[in-house]
């Protein structure tokens, strides 16, 4: 065995309040605008890379599973990236375990890919800054790039590979936000977001939303900044409308909600009038993310978990970026 090196990382998923939908360069996921988001607990990849240059392919196992096919050649995909950037031509042993149930319905790129860069380049014994890494992430799998620094995250769009990443606004003991990931659907999603990023410019509508977020990005910070909860919550919602106007007035349109998904957001609302300030977001797929303040956490996921056609409820609250753990 020649091994050239090896390390393991532990890696959040994200929840997007200002969402990424659309691309400038689709190969190089490179974003038509910015996005804003929180790492959050309750969904973590942990990942081992290994690179020995008697390897001769890449394998991946993913939750003591041994994966072939179109994910497998994602994964890749993305070495190939890492060994182009490294000037490397070592392949690798991918061995990752995720902390919710594989198929859950919650997106797993994100949690995924960052822990894939970061475990990638410290195997090969690099020291690469978070903004490198950040945009190494993306080339996975564009919201990874937002899982890398810390806290609360914005992605700058940028122009090109090296600007196109995502930078810590606030660390994670900012503000005590919760996010609920109330499960509906459990199963594979329809239509994939790589494949949605590329019809989104074939909405009517998808212009006006690009033009208008750089105001509305500008007033959600100051909210986050401010712990505005009320403006806050009420920017994160609307927002979370705004990406589901565009997915339904594509060619074709996509629908991801499902009756319970509508449900949710109907009884969010009617919570919301009774005093309770929880507020829904939902990303390319059927399951809400209802926010709310720890103090609510316990009477708004009660209510959750009783709502028909609701799975599961998992708590995740704001935490670090990707970590080195071994
Ligand atoms: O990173 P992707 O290509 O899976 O896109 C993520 C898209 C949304 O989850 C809908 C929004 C976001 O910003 O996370």
């Amino acid at each position: 065995m020649a091994r050239i090196g090896q390390a393991t990382v532990a890696a959040p998923a994200n929840i997007a309040f200002m969402k990424y939908w659309g691309n400038a360069d689709h190969a190089l996921r490179i974003p038509r605008h910015n996005s804003l988001s929180m790492n959050v607990t309750g969904a973590v990849t942990t990942t081992t890379v290994e690179f020995d240059d008697t390897f001769s392919g890449d394998s991946v196992t993913i939750d003591g599973e041994l994966i072939t096919g179109g994910e497998a050649d994602r994964v890749s995909a993305f070495l190939d990236h890492v060994r182009r950037l490294t000037n490397t031509n070592h392949f690798a042993k991918v061995t990752s375990q995720n902390s919710f149930p594989r198929g859950a319905g919650i997106a797993s790129s994100a949690s995924a890919f960052a822990a894939l860069a970061l475990a990638s380049v410290t195997a090969l014994g690099l020291e690469w800054s978070n903004e490198q890494l950040s945009a190494l992430a993306r080339l996975g799998s564009g919201s990874a790039s937002r899982s890398i620094p810390d806290g609360f995250v914005e992605w700058h769009a940028g122009s090109d590979h090296d600007s196109s990443h995502a930078v810590s606004l606030f660390p994670a003991e900012h503000w005590a936000i919760v996010d609920l990931i109330t499960i509906v659907q459990s199963g594979a999603k329809e239509v994939g977001s790589t494949q949605g990023h590329q019809l989104a410019d074939t909405s009517p509508l998808y212009e006006a939303r690009v033009t208008s977020v750089p105001d509305r990005l500008d007033t959600m910070k100051k909210a986050l900044a401010a712990k505005d909860w009320q403006t806050f919550g009420e920017l994160v919602e609307s927002e979370s409308y705004s990406l589901h106007a565009i997915m339904m007035t594509s060619h074709p349109g996509i629908l991801y909600w499902s009756p319970a998904t509508v449900r949710v957001l109907l009884a969010v609302a009617q919570w919301r009038k009774e005093g309770v300030l929880a507020y829904c977001t939902i990303d390319a797929g059927a399951n809400v993310h209802v926010l709310c303040q720890e103090a609510d956490v316990a009477r708004v996921k009660e209510r959750l978990e009783a709502l028909e056609g609701v799975e599961r409820v998992i708590e995740g609250r704001p935490t670090h970026g990707a970590r080195v753990i071994e």
